[in-house]
């Protein structure tokens, strides 16, 4: 045979030499677990549509920070559940409040774990939308900013490590800059969502947070999934604002938007695996129609490579694990 021809398959003929040309991996040090934190005492209460994912009160998230602490996650990002919402979401900016409280908690016990915290309203509003409205129902931007950067301000008093603003309104990394430069934290990073689409995929977390809108939608705040070029005016805004690095979200309809992200700017880049991502996995996985721990890593490896830093992801306590395993 004199056939002129790649041999590609050279480079898959065993483990160890698959191993040493392997382009991309997914690491422990990459992953962000997602927390919800509630009010009240002994609570650990499934959330239906995330199996294996939990609404925690102050006791009981102490016990789950403990397994992440032995799993060695090195972040987590938190969200807070309030018992009184009200129309400009002033749970969110009360420094005795959960999410505080968690910040707080966390910070004194685990104090190697890095504390992300989620800075929006639509889980602290009566209405369930990322800020004050107007009389038609529309999200009020400027008013918006200064409830974020209260709201950002008093999650930082509280210990924060790092601040992810995501209620996508115009100029709200550049606001939360100058706030948190002016009371004292100019070492506090911004984790900006700079480029947030209005998904479907975001279903099951509003029953998690218990933050869908009363009525209405997000698509006059959060990009229209149809659009490309639009991401990289948003990243362009975000960065000439200040922010520390960028999250792209949904993660795996948006493999693209972070490929094109991750060439046009070098801040870290983050993903975030959305519930709606993880309920579909876990679905499937449960009725038994596919491998979920092969289909997980598949799906991360695949947001490594489109250029992903860091991962937000509901499976990241499976994956410390599974990879703890392996090594
Ligand atoms: C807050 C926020 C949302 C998510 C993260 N932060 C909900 C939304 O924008 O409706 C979604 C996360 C997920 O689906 O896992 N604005």
């Amino acid at each position: 045979m004199n056939l002129s021809f790649d041999r590609h398959r050279r480079l898959r003929s065993s483990a160890v030499m698959r191993d040493i040309v392997r382009e991309n991996y997914v690491r422990r040090e990459d992953l962000i677990y997602p927390l919800f934190v509630t009010e009240g005492h002994n609570i650990k209460n499934e959330i239906s549509s995330m199996p294996g994912q939990y609404q925690f009160s102050l006791d009981r998230l102490e016990e789950e920070m403990r397994e992440v602490a032995s799993l060695k996650i090195p972040a987590v990002l938190l969200f807070g559940i309030p018992d009184n919402k009200d129309a400009v979401g002033s749970e969110a900016y009360n420094d005795e409040a959960v999410l505080q409280s968690a910040i707080r908690m966390i910070k004194a016990k685990f104090p190697d774990i890095l504390v992300i915290a989620d800075t929006c309203l639509c889980e602290y509003t009566d209405h369930g939308h990322c800020g004050p409205l107007d009389g038609h129902g529309c999200v009020l931007n400027d008013e918006s900013l200064e409830l974020l950067v209260k709201t950002a301000v008093s999650q930082a008093k509280a210990g924060a490590d790092i601040i992810a603003p995501s209620n996508m309104m115009d100029g709200f990394v550049l606001a939360i800059r100058e706030g948190l430069d002016g009371a004292g934290y100019w070492d506090i990073p911004i984790m900006s969502y700079a480029v947030k689409y209005a998904s479907a995929f975001y279903g099951p977390f509003r029953d998690a947070a218990d933050s869908a809108p009363q009525s209405g939608d997000r698509k006059g705040y959060q990009m229209d999934p149809a659009n490309s070029r639009e991401a990289l005016r948003e990243m362009n805004s975000d960065i000439k604002e200040g922010a520390d690095m960028l999250i792209v979200k949904p993660a795996l309809s948006y493999l693209d938007i972070t490929r094109q992200v991750r060439d046009n700017c070098d801040l870290p880049i983050v993903t975030y695996n959305v519930s709606g991502e993880y309920s579909m996995v876990k679905a499937a996985a449960q009725n038994g129609w596919i491998d979920e721990k092969r289909i997980v890593m598949e799906q991360l490896v695949s947001m490594k490579r489109a250029g992903a830093d860091m991962i937000i992801t509901y499976f990241a306590k499976d994956v410390a694990n599974w990879l703890k395993e392996e090594a």
